[in-house]
């Protein structure tokens, strides 16, 4: 897969966009948030948070699409990503692509993972030509299924999977995958 631009998406209400220093802070104190990190293994210190930013960043630099630092429009400069990855372990349904979002939660609840992630999968399908995209999580993260469910992803029960970088009998382990395929063309 080609590295393709643009490096940036806008929403109505977001920036999708590189990210920058100064979103280092703001990304450890999320990363350290009980709340955002419910279904997390565990909380990050600030240089796991910067060394996971320095990792998104990688993923920009070696396929040219990534998860994107969020802006929002007349507000906060940095929310939290959304966006596009490849996941980094093997599983039946990898290689793939991923569409995943973590915001800051003084930001929930407003559609704002939403909008992003309808966004981000409009230049998935359109821009890098994907024919399918993915998403996956614990079952019990309800906000983050009913998103998926939002953006039309669809779940088959036999697609259910155990996360093969936890550890046997790890509470995290189990995971649901939602799946859909670029929108035949008009
Ligand atoms: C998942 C997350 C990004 C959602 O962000 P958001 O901007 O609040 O999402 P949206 O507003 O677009 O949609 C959230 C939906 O979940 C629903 N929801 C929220 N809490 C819920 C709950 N406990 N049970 C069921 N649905 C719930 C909302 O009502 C909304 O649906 P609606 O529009 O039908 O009312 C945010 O909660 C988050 O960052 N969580 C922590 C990180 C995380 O878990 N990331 C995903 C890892 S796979």
């Amino acid at each position: 897969m080609s590295p393709v631009a643009p490096a940036e998406l806008r929403t109505a209400c977001l920036h999708l966009r590189r990210w920058l220093p100064s979103d280092r802070a703001p990304f450890a104190a999320m990363n350290a948030d009980p709340r955002v990190m419910e279904f997390m293994p565990a909380l990050l210190s600030p240089a796991e948070s910067n060394a996971l930013a320095a990792r998104i960043e990688a993923h920009f630099e070696q396929r040219g699409f990534g998860l994107w630092a969020v802006g929002i429009a007349g507000g906060a400069p940095f929310a939290g990503f959304i966006g596009l990855s490849v996941p980094r372990f093997t599983a039946p349904f990898t290689p793939c692509v991923e569409v995943g979002w973590r915001l800051a939660a003084e930001h929930w609840g407003r559609g704002y993972a939403t909008e992003g992630a309808r966004a981000a999968l409009r230049f998935g399908f359109e821009s890098l030509g994907l024919a399918e995209i993915v998403s996956f999580t614990v079952p019990h993260n309800l906000p983050s299924r009913r998103v998926m469910e939002k953006l039309g992803l669809t779940r088959n029960p036999a697609d259910d999977f155990d996360h093969p970088l936890l550890p046997a009998g790890h509470p995290l382990r189990r995971h649901v995958l939602y799946r859909i395929r670029r929108p035949a063309a008009g």
